[in-house]
């Protein structure tokens, strides 16, 4: 229940989201056995046995619970491709008996979750211009899970394109409701809605009537559109990072249910069927252990088959370990923001001029309009409290009739309640969110308190207050930051990993839209266009999945691991100037597509290193039967993984409890030389330690005469007991060779207690 669409522009529709699916998670247990209600579940198991098909299998296992009637009308779904699990409807008796049924790996209840660019590249340093590999760029297909596509979108259009590449498994598409079918581009598009429950604001089809997955797709891999914009403003060429590549879309996401697990386990099990190479999903993740979490488990298994999934960290920020999708396999992204904003001037009567944030397209006709605080239109007395906030149901009408409304943020979209009114247009003051543009039914603008506050104490100090919100212009900020929005760290899921793992623009994003739906969504707006900002770090998630599918164009055979070690290891060091929260809001840093392509050395896994990790903090063999597909997992058979954080990870975090001693820790980490020569080729260790840290490095030089050559070192940190200190200590260990170099941040942190 804790998915959300991971974009800003959602939060909109948040509030009115979570009735809905509230309401929508206890209305989908349906029918009731006996006295008890039942609902969906997911339950894993092993291989079937030999002779007996998977599908038989489960329904034999279903049986085993209920009547042989029963399990065929509760049966959901077969996951049978690169996992043996199935979904049912299930009492809470039968799942329980379910759970000690021998050949039952586990059984989780099904979680209903919500979803939480013209410039951004540019920004980044991938221009137009940049190296490509087009032959085999047109080769990579991107994976997306989210709400469907547009395929009359320009950005999808497949002129120039071939046929989908040999290795594609997953068929041809259909036409379904609404939507015209697959192309060139576009060469998978499929939907999965297993709960059954029509979705009245949805299309049973891939097609996309939200606007997310149509703007994540086109910031992935949209062909080149010159001359995007939305009415005029971030005018520019809309690009995906991997123009050439293929997509193939898995619709999960439903416009008032959000997304829910058995359909993400269903998508994923599709996609890693059908061949593509890089699976990106920005959709919000759930803070439980990763063997009941499907997105976590969905990821483990595209891993296995050397697909890397990138995922949005989550929009929870600035509150501390609100970072999700955070297991060790999956690429968590953190949203930055570009240097561009969109700022409304808001005029008073006195002449006063202030500047709010926003993307509001209207021309003012009168110089000055009459302005009302939303509290002093409320209907009566006791409304005041929610007039305040402008809330529906609290204002009268004819106090607002003609007017601008003055109201503080306690709900987005008080610009349709405003208008619905017969007002003008609205004054929003936020202490949040002023990062962000929101994009604007009427005339609207948001400002920050100490400017409210001006505004406030002029409607109280005249007889007849007026102002005027002029249209939006493009300004400049210092970049990169760190969205207000952005999840933060520490891991709440495993302390010796850093998480988020980078950072990447997810401010204002401008990228391709549908037309199925106006640009704010809400009530009386009629704005609707080709393209539109969001802002996210579901934004930001598809500017990695890209670099990520453009670094495996130049590297078609490296591993998932290895080519989340080339993002990381050279993205652009952001600094405790950027956010005070540094790795804990940035991770690594800003992603560098470009550096990415040659990262020297990669830090280098395969799967059965995270079980070995798993191990090492606690899981139990059991529980891991889940990720691995088999009863036989037995963590004291496993040879352990080695030093403090018992994985290859490409960076290093350490978390120091309160005491007097100094904490020290050892991290065996090896390296894999993906460089080309001349050789010898030799790296040398570069240590940056800040006061209270210590790191030393063994041995302090590498040297690689070939191409794929290994090489193991030790890093010991050692941390000084840091009394009363709250935060993170930031350093850094970086191997520079004449080519490269090659950074991993290094962090300590106290446990909070
Ligand atoms: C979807 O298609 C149906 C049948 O052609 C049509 O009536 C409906 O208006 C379409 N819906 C949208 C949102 O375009
Ligand atoms: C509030 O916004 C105004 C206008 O943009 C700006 O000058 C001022 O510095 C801001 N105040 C704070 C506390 O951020
Ligand atoms: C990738 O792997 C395939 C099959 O193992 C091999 O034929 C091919 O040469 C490899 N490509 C590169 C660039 O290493
Ligand atoms: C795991 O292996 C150890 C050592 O071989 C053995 O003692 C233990 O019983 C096994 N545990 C399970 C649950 O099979
Ligand atoms: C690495 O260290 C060696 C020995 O100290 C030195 O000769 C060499 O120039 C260094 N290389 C680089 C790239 O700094």
């Amino acid at each position: 229940m804790k998915k959300i669409y991971t974009s800003v522009h959602h939060l909109t529709f948040l509030l009115l989201l979570q009735v809905l699916i509230t309401h929508a998670s206890r209305s989908s247990a349906s029918a009731a056995a006996g006295n008890e209600q039942k609902d969906f579940h997911i339950v894993y198991l092993g291989d079937p046995p030999e002779g007996v098909s998977a599908v038989e299998h489960h329904m034999h296992v279903l049986s085993s619970v209920k009547s042989n009637d029963e399990a065929v009308d509760d049966m959901v779904y077969s996951y049978t491709k690169s996992f043996s699990a199935f979904a049912a409807k299930l009492s809470p008796s039968e799942a329980q008996r379910l759970s000690r049924h021998e050949k039952v790996l586990g059984v989780f209840p099904n979680r209903y979750h919500k979803l939480d660019t013209t410039k951004s590249w540019d920004f980044l340093g991938l221009p137009k211009t940049a190296k490509r590999n087009l032959k085999t760029e047109r080769n990579i297909v991107v994976g997306l899970l989210d709400t469907g596509i547009t395929p009359q979108s320009s950005s999808f259009n497949d002129h120039g394109f071939g046929p989908p590449p040999k290795k594609w498994k997953g068929g041809t598409c259909s036409r379904h409701a609404n939507f015209s079918g697959c192309n060139n581009k576009i060469i998978g598009a499929k939907y999965f809605k297993l709960d059954g429950n029509p979705d009245p604001s949805d299309i049973l089809s891939p097609i996309d009537v939200d606007g997310h997955g149509t703007h994540t797709s086109s910031t992935l891999a949209g062909n080149l559109v010159p001359q995007a914009s939305l009415f005029g403003l971030a005018r520019g060429s809309a690009r995906g990072a991997v123009p050439g590549a293929r997509i193939a879309m898995y619709k999960v996401c439903w416009v008032s249910y959000g997304c829910s697990d058995m359909d993400l386990l269903a998508a994923f099990e599709a996609a890693i069927h059908d061949g593509v190479d890089i699976i990106s999903i920005s959709i919000g993740g759930v803070n439980a252990e990763y063997t009941s979490d499907a997105l976590a488990i969905g990821a483990f298994h595209a891993t296995k088959n050397g697909i890397l999934t990138v995922a949005s960290a989550g929009n929870d920020g600035p509150n501390p370990a609100s970072v999700r999708n955070h297991a060790p396999w999956i690429l968590t992204v953190a949203a930055s923001g570009i240097d561009r904003t969109f700022q409304s001037k808001v005029q008073l009567g006195n002449g006063k001029i202030f500047s709010g944030t926003g993307v509001s397209l209207f021309q003012p006709k009168e110089k000055l309009y009459p302005l009302v605080s939303g509290f002093d239109a409320a209907i009566d007395e006791d409304n005041k409290e929610t007039a305040r906030f402008c809330y529906d149901g609290s204002m009268d009408a004819k106090k607002v009739k003609g007017k601008l409304v003055y109201c503080k943020l306690g709900q987005w979209g008080r610009d349709s309640v405003v208008k619905s009114l017969g007002g003008v247009g609205t004054i929003v003051e936020s202490e949040q969110y002023l990062d962000i543009a929101q994009i604007f039914m009427a005339p609207a603008t948001m400002v920050n308190s100490s400017v409210g506050d001006s505004i406030d104490s002029y409607i109280h100090s005249t007889r007849s207050p007026g102002a005027v919100i002029y249209h939006t212009q493009e300004g400049k900020v210092d970049a990169p930051f760190v969205a207000s929005f952005s999840s933060r760290g520490p891991n709440p899921g495993s302390t010796r990993i850093l998480k988020p793992d980078i950072a990447a623009p997810g401010i204002d994003i401008l990228a391709a839209y549908t037309r199925l739906r106006t640009l704010t969504g809400l009530d009386g707006d009629t704005q609707r266009s080709d393209f539109t900002l969001m802002s996210g770090t579901s934004m930001a998630c598809p500017h990695v999945a890209g670099a990520a599918a453009y670094v495996k164009s130049f590297h078609p055979n490296w591993t998932a691991a290895a080519i989340k070690s080339a993002i990381l290891t050279t993205a652009k060091q952001m600094s405790r100037r950027v956010n005070n929260d540094a790795e804990f809001a940035y991770g690594a840093g800003q992603l560098n597509p470009v550096r990415a392509r040659s990262p020297g050395l990669v830090y280098d896994m395969d799967e059965m290193a995270y079980v070995q990790f798993l191990c090492h903090e606690g899981y139990k063999g059991s529980s891991l039967s889940v990720l691995v597909g088999s009863k036989s997992i037995n963590c004291s058979t496993i040879i352990p993984g080695l030093g403090y954080d018992a994985l290859n990870y490409p960076t290093i975090q350490m978390r120091v409890k309160s005491q007097q001693k100094p904490t020290v820790a050892t991290f065996q980490r090896m390296v894999t030389n993906v460089g080309r020569g001349p050789y010898p080729v030799v790296y040398n260790a570069t240590i940056e330690a800040p006061k209270g840290m210590e790191i030393t490095v063994k041995p302090m030089t590498l040297s690689f005469s070939r191409v794929n050559e290994e090489r193991s070192f030790k890093v010991v940190v050692k941390a000084e007991p840091i009394a009363g200190y709250s935060g993170i200590l930031s350093g850094e260990l970086v191997w520079r060779s004449p080519g490269h170099s090659v950074r991993s941040p290094v962090v300590v942190y106290k446990q909070q207690d």
